[in-house]
Formats: structure tokens, C-alpha cells, sequence
């Protein structure tokens, strides 16, 4: 069975062709994070407008890649939200219009959901596992039973993603944050500063405005911004971030008698965080899943995963489906 993927939720637009929901055929991705960086963040003019551009021209490399013909798709998946409702306008009327043309099924996707699907690529989803997703616009814990997906705990104000380019914007790092802090970090003293953990009601939410604002506050305290002061900042920051997100992660997989955590969306790239949560993990048994690097950013092969799961439960969407910026 072949499945479509198509991902047009923000700044990058994809397509991608799965076999049989495990055998990536091909996973292209048109990034327009280029066109942002002068602005220091996504401009989502600018960015449905590249997503409008690159559809054809993606959709055409996905196949030839893939060496299939657009009449060998048997069902394709799309990017239904959350997201840029720009952006999720272009594939959702792309996949729709396919759909309707060869006469196969469509199914929209959460993005968020895919984000932690991206995992079980060519492996077997584990019964029961908690869901760490964190990316540029959410931050959450699931609890995921059969199938099944029960919200743990959310972020209250920022995601950690946008932490990141938050914080690497207060340092002059440019954008995206995540990446350029992640190597960063690497060179800095990690106990150079320290950051009070947010107290929370629920000890499964999250918040990271607290900390973005106390880096403003250090960086305007401090008189002469050089090197190793970015450094030990991105370090700091980086190391407490990352300890409140394995604390959280673990109490939640204690609490529900987990065997699995699984981690997904674009911050899962950061290797402080596959250090220390694949440690403090297996020092107590679990299994850690990341996804592979590829995947961790925004991309069509994890649309079409999710959608070939929910196909097999028997989800279909109608002509009516729409983009959901806030689903
Ligand atoms: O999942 P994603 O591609 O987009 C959304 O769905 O939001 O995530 C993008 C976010 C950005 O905030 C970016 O700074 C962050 O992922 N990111 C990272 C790393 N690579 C990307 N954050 C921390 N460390 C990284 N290595
Ligand atoms: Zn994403």
C-alpha cells in the first residue's frame, strides 16, 4: 500500500511516498527558513506563499524518487493542523484535489500526533508509552494506551522551541534558536547561571517564559556581552531546560507504569536532551525512543505514518476537511 504524505503546516512544505506504512520511498522537503531568517521568525505570508510555489515541484520529486507513478497512491495523508492556516490551506487543497481526481482516500493528520508517529517508521508502536512532544510551537506530555492518547500536561506560555529562538535572539544568535544554542552549549559552563523551575498547579505543565525573560534580565545586567558569556548563557539555559523536561518526563512515565517514552518534534534533535533523558532513562529501565535525525524536523514521511494508522482503524475525511490552525 503506498501513502502520500504532504506537510504544509509552517515554513516547509513536503511530500513524501511510504510503503505498506513502514519503507520511506522518498521524503522531500522545501524549507522557505531562509527566506524568515532577516525577520528573526516565520512570516506566514511568506511562508504559505512558498508552500503555494513548492507543492507541484515537490509533489513531482516525491514520485520520481520514489519511482512510482501518481496513479500507484492508494491513499494520501495531509497535514489538517495545527499550524499557519495559510500554510495548511495549499495541502489541504492539494490532497483533497488529488484525492478527488485518481478517486482514493484522504485523511487529515495532526501534526502534533505525527510528530511522535515519526517513530515507529519500519518498527511496532509500543501498547502503552508516554509522548514527550516538543517542538516550535508545543510542548506537551501524553499518555498513550492502545492507541489512545490522554494529555498529561501542556505548556501554560511558550513552547521550548520557541524558548530556544527566543532566547537565541536575546543573545544575538539569530534564527532558528535550537540548533546554533544546542552547539553552543557544547563550549559553555552549564553552572555559569542557574534558573529557578517554575512552579506549577499541575506538575505535568510546563513553562519557559519565566526563563527567556531571566536571560533578558542577565543579558541587560551584564556589561560587556562576549564570547564566553554567550557560551556559558546557552549553556545554562540549555541545562536547565533540558533537566525540567526529563524530570517531568520520568515522574509521568513512573506514574503511569510505563515501559516506553516516546519523544518527538523538532527540539528532539538536541543532543542534550538524548544524552541526558537516554541516560536517566535507562539508568531506571525504560526504553527511549527519538526519532532519526531526518525526521525530526517538519516532514511529509511522518503525515503519511499517522495517516496509514488512523487509515487501519478506519478514519477517512470528506471533501469538507479543512485546515484547523488550532487543533
Ligand atoms: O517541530 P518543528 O520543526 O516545528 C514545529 O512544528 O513547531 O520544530 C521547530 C523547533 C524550532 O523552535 C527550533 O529552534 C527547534 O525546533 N530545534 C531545536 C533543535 N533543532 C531544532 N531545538 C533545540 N535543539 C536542537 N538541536
Ligand atoms: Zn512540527
Amino acid at each position: 500500500m503506498i501513502t502520500l504524505g504532504v506537510e504544509t503546516s509552517c515554513d516547509e512544505t513536503s511530500c513524501a511516498v511510504l510503503k505498506n506504512g513502514n519503507e520511506i520511498l522518498s521524503n522531500i522537503v522545501s524549507s522557505s527558513l531562509f527566506r524568515h531568517k532577516a525577520f528573526g521568525g516565520v512570516v506566514p505570508e511568506i511562508a504559505s506563499r512558498h508552500c503555494l510555489e513548492q507543492i507541484d515541484f515537490v509533489f513531482e520529486r516525491a514520485l520520481k524518487e520514489a519511482k512510482i507513478k501518481k496513479s500507484d497512491i492508494d491513499l494520501i495523508a495531509v497535514t489538517e493542523g495545527p499550524g499557519l492556516i495559510g500554510s495548511l490551506l495549499v495541502g489541504v487543497s492539494f490532497a483533497k484535489a488529488l484525492g478527488y481526481e485518481l478517486g482514493i482516500p484522504f485523511i487529515g493528520v495532526n501534526h502534533l500526533e505525527a510528530h511522535l508517529a515519526a517513530n515507529f517508521i519500519g518498527k511496532k508502536e509500543p501498547q502503552k508509552y508516554i509522548g514527550l512532544l516538543v517542538s516550535g510551537g508545543h510542548t506537551s506530555l501524553s499518555y498513550h494506551e492502545k492507541g489512545k492518547a490522554l494529555i498529561l500536561g501542556s505548556t501554560v506560555d511558550d513552547a521550548v522551541g520557541e524558548a530556544y529562538d527566543k532566547v537565541a535572539k536575546i543573545l544575538g544568535l539569530g534564527y532558528p534558536g535550537g540548533p546554533v544554542i544546542d552547539k553552543l552549549a557544547k563550549t559553555g559552563n552549564a553552572k555559569a547561571y542557574l534558573f529557578t523551575k517554575p512552579k506549577q498547579d499541575n506538575p505535568f505543565n510546563f513553562s519557559f517564559s519565566g526563563i527567556k525573560t531571566a536571560v533578558l534580565y542577565e543579558v541587560r545586567r551584564e556589561k560587556t556581552i562576549n564570547e564566553k558569556f554567550v557560551q556559558d548563557m546557552a549553556a545554562s539555559f540549555q541545562e536547565a531546560v533540558v533537566k525540567w523536561l526529563v524530570e517531568k518526563t520520568l515522574a509521568a512515565a513512573a506514574l503511569k507504569e510505563v515501559q516506553n517514552i516516546v519523544v518527538g518534534g523538532g527540539v528532539s534533535a538536541n543532543s542534550h536532551l538524548r544524552e541526558v533523558l537516554g541516560r536517566e532513562g535507562k539508568n531506571r529501565g525504560y526504553e527511549i525512543w527519538f526519532p532519526p535525525l531526518s525526521l525530526t524536523s517538519d516532514n511529509g514521511a511522518m503525515i503519511a505514518r499517522r495517516g496509514f494508522e488512523l487509515y487501519r482503524k478506519g478514519r477517512r475525511s470528506k471533501l469538507t476537511l479543512t485546515g484547523n490552525p488550532n487543533l
